[in-house]
């Protein structure tokens, strides 16, 4: 069923699991996320960024995530992930989309506060759910580039402000995670992410999960992480497939073959992402 993400996190919370939020970008991506999912019986969240949203046409995506979500019984949200740009987060909710991220935190905090906010009063208005980031996660998410010296992590007590001040729905936290894969083992800040749960009681979101060992990922989830976003590590194994399929396929001229094998590495993924999170068992 389509839903909106809001009432998944909540539950999420309430049970100590998380929701994996998988980065898609097509029908093929959608499909497999859907059907493991479904398979799983595991709420799931299709992330789409601005670029994939643009890439697939708003109309269109919007219209093949509510229609793959409504074959299934389970509860599927579509979430617009990491927007930095106030009008087109509105264009998209009012196109339909009801969950959206407004990542502000490169501005200074009260500019953050203000941007957030604004987002939040536009959708709360319209039954839109809202996540918003405080602290700067690293790394490289497409048109996100952020540089590790430019990275910083939440603090606990302006997590507290800051939640209190826009009323979003949930806070994606920065706790030494990155966006897109690490040149060494990451290091999470544990206690930090005790100390942000003690305060602030809204759903949290654990962004760049790609590379994070399990044993990590699980820790967060005790601690107060109700959502894992999930991209690189879905896009790697779907890429390499299907470039080994077609180098050893040079007649291959069928998309809907060369595919399959992209379909079936990320599926692999998908099904342990969910382990993970938790959340099999769980719709
Ligand atoms: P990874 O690419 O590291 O999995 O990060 C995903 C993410 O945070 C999407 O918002
Ligand atoms: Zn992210
Ligand atoms: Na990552």
């Amino acid at each position: 069923s389509f839903v909106s993400s809001k009432f998944m996190l909540l539950d999420a919370q309430k049970r100590k699991y998380a929701v994996p939020a998988f980065n898609i970008h097509n029908l093929e991506t959608i499909q497999v996320v859907v059907n493991v999912a479904s398979e799983l019986n595991s709420p799931v969240i299709l992330a789409a960024t601005p670029s994939t949203v643009k890439y697939a046409e708003e109309e269109l995506l919007f219209a093949i995530g509510k229609a793959a979500a409504k074959k299934h019984a389970i509860p599927i949200a579509l979430h617009l992930d990491h927007s930095e740009d106030i009008d087109y987060i509105k264009k998209c909710i009012d196109l339909g989309y009801q969950s959206v991220m407004i990542d502000a935190s490169h501005h200074a905090y009260d500019e953050n506060v203000q941007i957030t906010k604004e987002i939040v009063d536009y959708a709360h208005k319209r039954g839109v759910t809202v996540e918003a980031e405080l602290g700067r996660l690293g790394g490289c998410e497409e048109d996100l580039v952020v540089e590790e010296k430019d990275a910083f992590y939440t603090d606990p007590s302006a997590a507290l402000d800051f939640v209190e001040k826009t009323s979003i729905d949930s806070l994606a936290v920065a706790i030494g995670t990155a966006h897109g894969l690490y040149k060494s083992e990451p290091k999470l800040d544990f206690q930090r992410l005790e100390d942000i749960s003690k305060l602030v009681n809204i759903p949290l979101v654990l962004h760049g999960a790609s590379g994070v060992p399990e044993d990590m990922v699980r820790r967060s989830i005790e601690l107060g992480i109700c959502k894992v976003n999930i991209a690189t590590e879905l896009k790697i194994p779907f890429s390499t497939a299907v470039r080994n399929h077609l180098t050893t396929h040079l007649d291959e001229s069928d998309p809907r073959k060369y595919l399959i094998p992209g379909k079936a590495a990320m599926e692999r993924v998908v099904i342990e992402k969910i382990k993970m999170c938790g959340s099999a068992g769980k719709a």
